[in-house]
């Protein structure tokens, strides 16, 4: 029995939520990671950890890491959950949604397509509430990138990480961690597809604290200069399938091939988060190429969200 945490309090949030990245501090990301790598050695020390705890899983979206890895995380942690899948708050709405979902279950992590409604599930729900994906953040995804660069390199402060392509959810999530985890960050975006204003103004003030540096521009080589890791992801997400033809157009000049890495430190990783369309944002090249750190940054989904579940939940 037992596993749990030899102090629980020591790791647990401050917050009720993980909303957006930002609902976890500076100490309690670098913490989130730290636990993440202890869970990966040793997972049987966890497999009580929540034991009798029960999490609803909802996706408005489609999903295979997201849905596989928490399932697993959630039983590999002694406790079980439910999967729905369908659009949340058509039926009735959603504070009636998670004043339901709280009665019967100890967490609810959800993938939709407006971060409104993580916001209103978390405000009505009496148990934690985890952002899955959502059309502005994907912060489960980003603790698993930089676990896999701590493990990569050793370390994090002082890397570069470039992200070529669609200033999205995905790469919102990433700015934000690496501005506070004293992680260079440069993001090459045409025309148009910058990351939202806001989240960037965000990212820069918290490099300005960590002493990270922050770029961004339009152009692929100028942002991979120097990186240790070279990110992309979809030109066109989940939700802007008809905008996919007129993308492939605009992103063209935005692909990371073999160029474009050889622009970049020659130790320089390639990550993704996948699913990945190669010939679109990546070639097959170097998605196979043996400093490709996809699978890991996959891997790591599970340990990275076990380490989240402990420091919400337990
Ligand atoms: N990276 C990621 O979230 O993958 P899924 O969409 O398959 O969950
Ligand atoms: N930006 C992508 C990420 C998929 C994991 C999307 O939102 O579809």
């Amino acid at each position: 029995m037992a596993a749990p945490l030899t102090n629980a309090s020591l790791w647990k949030m401050a917050a009720q939520d993980l909303k957006s990245d930002l609902d976890l501090g500076v100490e309690e990301l670098s913490r989130l990671l730290e636990l993440a790598t202890q869970v990966k050695r040793t997972p049987k020390r966890f497999t009580s950890s929540l034991k009798n705890r029960y999490l609803t899983l909802l996706f408005e979206k489609p999903s295979l890491r997201t849905r596989m890895t928490f399932e697993l995380a959630i039983k590999q942690l002694g406790g079980d959950c439910i999967v729905s899948n369908g659009i949340i708050g058509e039926r009735e709405p959603l504070k009636d949604v998670a004043r339901n979902l709280d009665r019967w279950t100890h967490g609810i992590v959800a993938r939709v397509f407006s971060q409104n409604t993580i916001e209103e599930l978390a405000r009505w729900s009496s148990v934690p509430v985890i952002n899955a994906l959502s059309d502005v953040y994907h912060p489960c995804q980003a603790l698993a990138d930089f676990q896999t660069l701590k493990e990569r390199f050793g370390r994090l402060r002082g890397l570069k990480l470039s992200f070529v392509g669609d200033g999205n959810n995905v790469a919102h999530s990433l700015m934000l961690n690496a501005g506070r985890l004293g992680v260079d960050f440069a993001i090459a975006t045409p025309a148009g597809f910058e990351p939202q204003e806001e989240i960037a103004a965000l990212a820069r003030e918290y490099a300005s604290g960590s002493g990270a540096r922050m770029e961004f521009t339009s152009d692929p080589v100028e942002a991979v200069a120097g990186a240790h890791a070279v990110y992309t992801d979809v030109w066109a997400s989940m939700g802007q399938e008809k905008e996919a033809d007129e993308r492939r157009r605009q992103f063209a000049s935005h692909q990371v091939n073999g160029a474009l890495m050889a622009a970049a430190r020659e130790d320089a990783v390639f990550m993704h988060c996948l699913p990945a369309k190669r010939g679109q944002e990546v070639t097959d090249e170097v998605m196979e190429h043996p400093r490709s750190v996809v699978f890991e940054q996959a891997e790591n989904r599970l340990h990275a969200q076990k380490a989240l579940l402990l420091m919400l939940l337990e």
